[in-house]
């Protein structure tokens, strides 16, 4: 039963759109919360075919309480990748956007839609604060990623993850090294662990040390203390820099697996693992780079690719929550069902108040209010 909106007001509208880069098979909203948006007093307008990637067709949006219909039409549009030109030719002045739209990094996409009047909403620039974590799509999406690089990892691996005891012999476990100790990062360490892998955390910032614990993982100590704003690192100086390769490399000869997940925000990756570091390391091991998109935290990733340098295989995966995308559009639709009710007033009316620090950060673009 609707909890809000009298009957003379109509209901809004969310939009599902159909994404179209390459590879991209999420969806930013499944059947599930169809229904959950509509007990809010809002109805679901599904672009035909939107959710197929997912392997959530037509039919289940419809018998969740949606239309299959013109969803740019809605007065919010849920979108995962940024619009391209011709998408937001399609938007209109007031309406709401939501979605990746890489504030930081799309200039001209962010420009085009302020041109067009859209009430555009980054996901990825919703604080990273306790009330907010239920929206963090950063979070749910790097969740995903730091598990499947793991699994990538032990698919390209030529050696067992698990210690082994059989009548053929003993094998030993692989140890796997996760450098940058994030979402992204402690979920590889979690998933490592449970694979039977001997795993080690590294981060820059000092805190993150009990958590690594807390998963069954060693600290790797270098001794460097960067840790800078709003739960991120800062980022190092050239000595400092110098002084972590340096000790990386050494430390890395020992490891068969190496999982990078290091960010600062706004710059390019930290290189971590020089090309001197790789070649270190022993034939048949395996480094996955997640930081491909901002360059690689490894000097010898090329990103989106797989190659395998001095006989280690290096791997730059560069969406792999797209490779789940059951799971991890059912995360992304959590977190924007979330994000949609925080705009809802009292009534059940879109009226996103602008002194919600969350609504403040997250909305990129949009027509401020004539005094
Ligand atoms: P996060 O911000 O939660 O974690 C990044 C960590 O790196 C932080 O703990 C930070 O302290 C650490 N760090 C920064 N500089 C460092 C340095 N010099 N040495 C060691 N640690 C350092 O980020 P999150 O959400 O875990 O994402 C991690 C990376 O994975 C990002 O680059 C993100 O873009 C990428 N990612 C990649 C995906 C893919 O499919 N390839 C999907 C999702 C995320």
């Amino acid at each position: 039963m609707d909890t809000s909106q009298s009957s003379k007001q109509p209901r809004p509208t969310v939009g599902v759109v159909r994404e179209t880069n390459d590879g991209e098979r999420r969806v930013a909203l499944v059947p599930k919360v169809v229904a959950t948006l509509r007990g809010k007093g809002l109805d679901v307008i599904v672009e035909s075919g939107a959710g197929l990637g997912a392997l959530m067709p037509d039919e289940l949006y419809e018998e969740a309480g949606a239309t299959i219909g013109d969803a740019w039409s809605a007065d919010v549009v849920l979108k995962v990748a940024a619009p391209n030109a011709q998408e937001t030719a399609r938007l209109r002045a007031g309406q709401k956007l939501i979605g990746f739209l890489a504030p930081r990094t799309n200039e001209t996409g962010i420009a085009a839609l302020a041109d067009a009047g859209v009430e555009a909403y980054a996901v990825e620039a919703i604080p990273r604060i306790s009330r907010a974590q239920v929206m963090d799509a950063l979070s749910s999406q790097a969740n995903v990623a730091g598990y499947k690089s793991v699994v990538l990892a032990a698919s390209e691996s030529t050696r067992y993850f698990p210690m082994l005891t059989t009548a053929a012999g003993t094998v030993k476990p692989a140890t796997v090294l996760v450098l940058g100790v994030g979402v992204a990062g402690l979920q590889a360490l979690a998933t490592a662990k449970r694979l039977g892998g001997r795993v080690t955390g590294y981060d820059v910032r000092p805190e993150v040390a009990d958590q690594v614990r807390s998963v069954g993982a060693q600290w790797l100590d270098l001794g460097i203390d960067a840790a800078g704003e709003g739960g991120y690192a800062r980022e190092l100086t050239e000595d400092e820099r110098a002084q972590q390769q340096q000790a990386l490399e050494d430390a890395i000869k020992g490891f068969d697996v190496v999982i990078t997940t290091a960010l600062v925000p706004g710059r390019p990756a930290p290189r971590l693992v020089t090309a001197a570091a790789v070649e270190g390391m022993k034939p048949g091991s395996v480094i996955v780079d997640l930081a491909g998109e901002t360059g690689g935290n490894c000097e010898i990733t090329e990103p989106g690719q797989t190659v395998v340098k001095h006989g280690v295989t290096i791997c730059s995966p560069l969406n792999l929550p797209a490779t789940m995308p059951e799971h991890s559009s059912e995360l992304y639709s959590k977190n924007l069902y979330a994000l949609i009710e925080l705009m809802l007033d009292e009534g059940g009316a879109l009226a996103p108040d602008f002194d919600d620090e969350v609504l403040a950060a997250a909305c990129v673009t949009r027509k401020e209010a004539t005094p």
